[in-house]
């Protein structure tokens, strides 16, 4: 495939340079499992500016009071990137959107529709006719708020390419500015995907004058490899989200596409403006916040992405890094721990620390990190950078929780069956006691938070790994659980892994409990919609 890159570009627009949509917050969001919080999402948002990011699709505003929120929330605190709100073609989904984006120095609407007969038909219930008019109005309604507004064909790689075409003509002509081409189910091949978006150019009137956009699924594995065929085909922005996450097998990971960029520059000649070496740690943040875990061999971002075991890599690499290694990990940020405070550091040199990190923490929430961190500075000889970001993640995590751990005691033994008694702060403020029998001491701490809440919550997944090497590192549990009908996720960072563990369990039976609670107006997810929403936010 050879790259393609001038023709279609934007006069004024510089032609190798690739915009960075992130839709971690939306599609990513859409994820079994996930819950984040307004202030979680803040976090994210904040992390992703500093990363660089050009766009940030920051939710659905029209789903959920929650979503609405977090999307204003964001707005109104985040400052660089664009900020983009979903909406369907229905007027109070953009009404929705704009009232919740308007804050912002620098909005967008995003607006879609299917185009293919398979959504016409069966999701919508309609027809081409009118899914044309859907488009018309809603591109001309957004544009009346907004002057950046960008439109999907949802389904756009298993429609008629005609019919998407005259489609995306009629969203140009009311003045779009972003055309994105969904490869929403994740069906499509490179080189189908790079023909249809040529095809597109000579079809659609207009369409050079606007910006081109990819979005593509991760179903076949493919993702992001449709997305770099896409850019080859001229598209010049390119949508995804941290870690892959997304709607079932996910979108494509923007580490992924943003260092594939970087490091073959010398084969396509694009590249983004993103500054690479807080990859890592936005990697590190969305996993805590969303409790999904990185795979060890994930490229650019796993544990083991830089790693090497064969004798024969590690003897290479000692000599020349380049011998088996086609990036750096100081680039993407996984060699920087480097902050080192111990049980003598202040409070001053831990709020120029976290600073340093890019986390503004006053007041109250300086002394609650305070006491953690001298908490954890008793036990640990050196507390590092990564063990700051965690104890800050933790903390951002504790905000507007239903259930809290106030104790746990735990009596393990070999020889015994385990024992674990807990003390959880319930919703109305009162302290229940909880206990427990269990297989292990993991698995009575459960036990005693189930019985000290009356939820009985179903594990689905249960991990722990430490945040730094050695004997004396903080301990990070994640668990999955079904509880309160909901599938929520939870994290807990202590020394202790059973206190880990027990916090992790607590907090996810909380994120249950308030998706529960937010359930409402959200039978929508962007995939799902059909009707139109009867009532905004
Ligand atoms: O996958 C998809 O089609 C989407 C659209 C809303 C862009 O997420
Ligand atoms: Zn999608």
């Amino acid at each position: 495939m050879s790259p393609d890159i001038s023709d279609h570009v934007p006069a004024g627009a510089d032609a190798d340079r690739v915009r960075i949509f992130d839709t971690t917050l939306r599609d990513g969001e859409q994820s079994p499992g996930i819950s984040l919080n307004t202030q979680e999402k803040v976090e994210i948002a904040q992390q992703l500016a500093r990363l660089g990011v050009d766009v940030i699709e920051a939710g659905f505003p029209i789903t959920s009071p929650g979503d609405f929120e977090a999307v204003e929330a964001i707005a109104r605190e985040v400052e660089g990137p664009v900020i983009c709100g979903l909406a369907r073609t229905h007027k109070a989904d953009i009404d929705a959107a704009w009232s919740a984006i308007k804050g912002s120095e620098r909005p967008r609407i995003h607006t879609f529709v299917s185009t293919s007969d398979i959504h016409i038909t069966h999701q919508l219930q309609s027809t081409r006719e009118d899914v044309k008019g859907q488009a018309r109005a809603a591109v001309a309604l957004a544009r009346s708020y907004c002057e950046d507004v960008e439109f999907s064909p949802m389904d756009a790689t298993r429609a008629e390419l005609e019919f998407t075409a005259e489609v995306c003509a009629i969203a140009v002509a009311e003045g779009a500015t972003t055309i994105n081409i969904p490869d929403t189910v994740g069906y499509t091949t490179p080189e189908e995907y790079g023909r249809y978006l040529a095809r597109l150019y000579e079809l659609v009137d207009g369409l050079a004058g606007v910006e081109l956009s990819v979005h593509c699924h991760d179903d076949l594995g493919l993702a992001v490899a449709n997305s770099y065929a896409g850019l080859l085909a001229g598209a010049r922005q390119v949508e995804c989200a941290v870690n892959g996450i997304g709607e079932r097998a996910g979108n494509c990971s923007l580490e992924e596409i943003v260092m594939l960029l970087r490091t073959r520059r010398d084969e396509h000649g694009l590249d983004t403006g993103l500054d690479t070496r807080e990859l890592a740690r936005t990697s590190r943040m969305v996993s805590r916040f969303t409790g999904y875990v990185v795979q060890p061999n994930k490229a650019v971002v796993g544990r083991n992405a830089f790693a090497h075991e064969a004798g024969i890599h590690q003897d290479g690499v000692l000599k020349e890094r380049s011998t088996y290694e086609i990036m750096d990990a100081r680039d993407v940020g996984l060699e920087s721990n480097s902050i080192v405070l111990g049980k003598h550091s202040g409070r001053h040199a831990l709020r120029d620390a976290l600073e340093q990190l890019g986390f503004k923490v006053e007041g109250n929430a300086l002394n609650e990190a305070f006491k953690r961190f001298k908490a954890i500075a008793d036990r640990k000889k050196q507390v590092t950078s990564l063990d700051l970001e965690a104890i800050v993640s933790d903390q951002v995590r504790d905000g507007a929780q239903r259930y809290e751990l106030v104790w746990v005691d735990v009596q393990a033994s070999t020889r015994r069956e385990p024992r674990a008694t807990v003390a959880v702060s319930m919703p109305d403020g009162s302290e229940r006691l909880g206990e427990a029998g269990g297989d292990g001491p993991v698995d009575a701490i459960f036990g005693a938070i189930a019985s000290a809440t009356g939820v009985e919550g179903e594990l689905r997944q249960y991990t722990v790994s430490a945040v730094t090497e050695g004997e004396d590192a903080l301990g990070e549990a994640t668990v999955m659980l079904r509880a309160h009908e909901r599938l929520a996720s939870g994290q807990g960072v202590a020394t202790d892994i059973l206190e880990a563990s027990a916090r992790a369990y607590v907090r996810a039976m909380s994120n249950a409990l308030e998706g529960a609670a937010v359930r409402m107006a959200e039978g929508v997810t962007a995939e799902a919609a059909t009707e139109p929403a009867t009532s905004g936010p």
